[in-house]
């Protein structure tokens, strides 16, 4: 693919502070309790085993989420307006927002993503088929606040963020980062949003303990990937795979806990676990429809449609600043 040649792909690489995945792990791993950033789980296996859960079928959350806009695109696109300009924060794998793009058909579609090469590829795919776009792609981290290229502040815009991501921050951050989206569509903006929804427990508890263990496979490659990066020792089986609803704050919680006494060592720094002690590595917290409706309020965002589906399963919000 010849994406540097397409007339209509620009690429703004505000040159997002290169991650420190060693201070990271080091700093994370002295804390009580131990901690990872669910940050570091994307690396190439990391992002083909994450694809391998969308497919699950237990995993109910990424198919959800694509009939919703299958069925519901061209309300949405009524709700957005299809005159302006579409970001997209953290653009990951692109099913979503082609179905989005082509009930939307906005002028302009600016992903922003931390991952360089992976948004470089994506969008410049995308630049390639739809050659009446405007692709302008955005490296930077949009979990903290942003500079927009002048290019993309003047047009009406709208903002998409699927994937219910906004329940991977803490409850304080997840506002915060409303507000900032807030501030990027300005007055006249909207956001549409995918947000999961709670639901029975035992459901909940399939959809991140899959029976075939790739969920497992994936929590346990950041202790691989660690070793591999990082001149460490993890016994990658001496470490389980646990996540359980906590529905006293509303969310998963997803570890690694290890099942026997052990000392890690890691480019030099020694680490003892003891059995039964646990590495927290991610947290996604799950919404009722008036949950979201008030966290997103608190930032500054009015409700303007909520889609679902039958189930109950998972939600898409249109937000307004209010
Ligand atoms: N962001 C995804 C989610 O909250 C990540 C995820 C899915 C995940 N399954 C996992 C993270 C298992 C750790 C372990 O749904």
């Amino acid at each position: 693919m010849m994406e540097t040649a397409l007339p209509n792909f620009h690429f703004h690489d505000l040159h997002p502070e290169p991650e420190d995945f060693h201070s990271d792990v080091i700093a994370g791993l002295r804390q009580t309790p131990r901690q990872l950033s669910p940050k570091f789980f994307y690396d190439e296996r990391g992002s083909q085993l994450f694809d391998a859960i969308t497919r699950l079928p237990e995993y109910y959350p990424t198919r959800t989420e694509i009939d919703l806009l299958q069925r519901h695109g061209e309300d949405m696109a009524d709700m957005l307006g299809n005159d302006g300009l579409l970001f997209e924060l953290g653009s990951g794998s692109d099913t979503k927002i082609r179905v989005l793009l082509d009930a939307l058909q906005p002028q302009t579609y600016a992903p922003i993503d931390i991952s360089r090469e992976p948004l470089r590829l994506s969008a410049g795919t995308i630049a390639e088929d739809h050659p009446e776009l405007e692709v302008h792609a955005i490296c930077t981290d949009y979990s903290k606040p942003l500079a927009l290229p002048g290019v993309v502040a003047a047009k009406r815009r709208s903002a998409f963020f699927p994937g219910s991501s906004i329940g991977n921050f803490d409850p304080g951050q997840a506002c915060d980062l409303l507000r900032r989206i807030a501030n990027i569509i300005g007055p006249e903006g909207r956001l549409l949003i995918g947000v999961d929804l709670k639901k029975a427990p035992s459901r909940l508890h399939a959809a991140y303990n899959d029976s075939e263990g790739v969920t497992a496979q994936f929590n346990l490659n950041l202790l691989a990937r660690i070793n591999r990066e990082l001149d460490a020792d993890f016994d990658l089986a001496a470490f389980r795979h646990e996540a359980f609803y906590n529905a006293q704050l509303g969310r998963i919680e997803m570890h690694l806990v290890a099942t026997a006494p052990q000392r890690v060592r890691i480019d030099g720094c020694c680490f003892e676990f003891q059995a039964g002690e646990s590495i927290h590595t991610e947290n996604s917290y799950k919404f009722s429809v008036e949950e979201f409706q008030a966290l997103a309020a608190q930032a500054g965002l009015a409700s303007l449609r909520v889609w679902q589906d039958d189930d109950a399963l998972f939600s898409v919000h249109c937000l307004q600043p209010i």
